[in-house]
């Protein structure tokens, strides 16, 4: 279309002030805010992709987590969007999944604190700081060991970080002390983790103990297969959907790790796979510094891993942006009635993967 006066001062696209006596919810709240500008107008933008994604027949919805979500109070927004099939399958760093999470389904918890604490004197008791907030170190050591525990339950040989998350939701459904959280409710809903730096966290202090134990003993051990954990994660964004869609928050690993499976789908032959079609990340990071996090969702485009038309930036702090963002799609009609895709269950232990499998595992649910 011709860009005139007349198409750039349109009267449809005039600012809308909010009129928040007019909005009961965070549905209508999310919508005035499109009538606005900067980063609301985003955010609002933002949710009419995800709520297209929804309806969308056959698209995949890939979550990406990075930051400290879990710790600053979020786990639950991220458990209601799984518990509503509205992701299928999460890509984390290992903070979130095991730390955090896997650690408060442990029964520990997390508690508000001050940035300008002593942290010589949180040294001394024995506290961690994630900015605002506190860790009980003690309790995060039996986070480690009990890490430990379950790889050396495990058949020694190699494991994708999806499999072993899975194992650990497993024990948090037998042994944990508070079912609600994020791996717990991954493990019911067959909605698979992949943590692709999964050693770099809590997890990887239960590898260190488990495998320097099993070499003492000259014992086979537990490893991590992080190539198998990319092939995975190929074979869903090839096999998984026709579609697929990004929800990112923060950036780091997860979201170029998810994003390259385009790049490798066409490395194994299959050029016929479309690029994301769908991306939304929630960042404070901008682009200036080149670094992958800020780098905006245009700019993947040229590497050819996310299509350009439907993809949007929303720069804030995620625990601000992403409970308004879920809570808009929760009480918006888009999400009802979309099915459960159970990718878990399409994995075999050679890391295969099948749809029909997961197809099979709806039918008897
Ligand atoms: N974060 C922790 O407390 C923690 C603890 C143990 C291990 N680790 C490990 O460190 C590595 C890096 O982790 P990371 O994800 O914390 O850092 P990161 O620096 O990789 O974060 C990635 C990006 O996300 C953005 N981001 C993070 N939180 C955000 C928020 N609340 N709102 C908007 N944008 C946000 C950051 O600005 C950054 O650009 C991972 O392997 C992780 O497992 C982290």
């Amino acid at each position: 279309m011709k860009v005139t006066r007349e198409t750039l001062l349109d009267p449809k696209k005039r600012v809308r002030p909010i009129d928040i006596r007019q909005a009961k919810g965070l549905d209508t709240f999310l919508e005035q805010m499109g009538g606005t500008s900067f980063q609301a107008r985003n955010l609002a933008r933002a949710r009419e992709l995800l709520d297209e994604a929804l309806r969308e027949e056959d698209c995949a919805i890939f979550l990406c987590l990075a930051g400290s979500l879990v710790s600053a109070g979020l786990g639950k927004v991220l458990t209601t969007l799984v518990e509503n099939n509205m992701v299928d399958a999460i890509v984390s760093t290992g903070a979130n999944i095991v730390d955090q999470d896997f650690f408060e389904g442990l029964g520990f918890s997390h508690y508000q604190g001050d940035p300008l604490v002593d942290d010589n004197l949180l040294r001394e008791l024995h506290i961690d700081r994630i900015y605002d907030h506190f860790i009980d170190e003690d309790e995060l050591k039996v986070c480690d060991e009990t890490i430990a525990k379950i790889l050396d339950a495990l058949e020694p040989g190699a494991y994708s970080s999806r499999e072993l998350i899975r194992e650990m939701g497993r024990y948090l459904a037998e042994h944990g002390l508070r079912h609600d959280g994020l791996v717990e409710t991954c493990y019911h809903k067959d909605v698979p983790i992949f943590c692709p730096a999964f050693a770099d966290c809590s997890a990887g202090f239960g590898f260190v103990a488990h495998q320097h134990g099993r070499r003492l003993r000259g014992e086979a051990m537990v490893t991590l297969d992080g190539a198998r954990d990319f092939l995975e994660l190929t074979y869903l964004k090839m096999d998984g959907a026709k579609d697929s869609a990004l929800l990112m928050i923060g950036g780091g690993v997860p979201k170029n790790f998810v994003q390259d499976t385009v790049v490798a789908a066409e490395i194994l032959g299959r050029e016929d796979i479309p690029m994301h079609k769908y991306a939304v990340q929630l960042t404070v990071a901008d682009e200036r510094d080149g670094a992958l996090s800020g780098s905006t969702l245009r700019e993947a485009s040229s590497w050819g891993k996310v299509s350009t038309s439907k993809e949007q930036m929303v720069f804030g702090e995620a625990t601000i942006t992403l409970p308004l963002l879920v809570g808009a799609l929760y009480y918006g009609n888009a999400r009802k009635g979309r099915q459960a895709r159970n990718f878990q269950k399409g994995f075999a232990r050679d890391g295969s993967f099948d749809k029909a499998r997961c197809q099979a595992a709806l039918e008897t649910r």
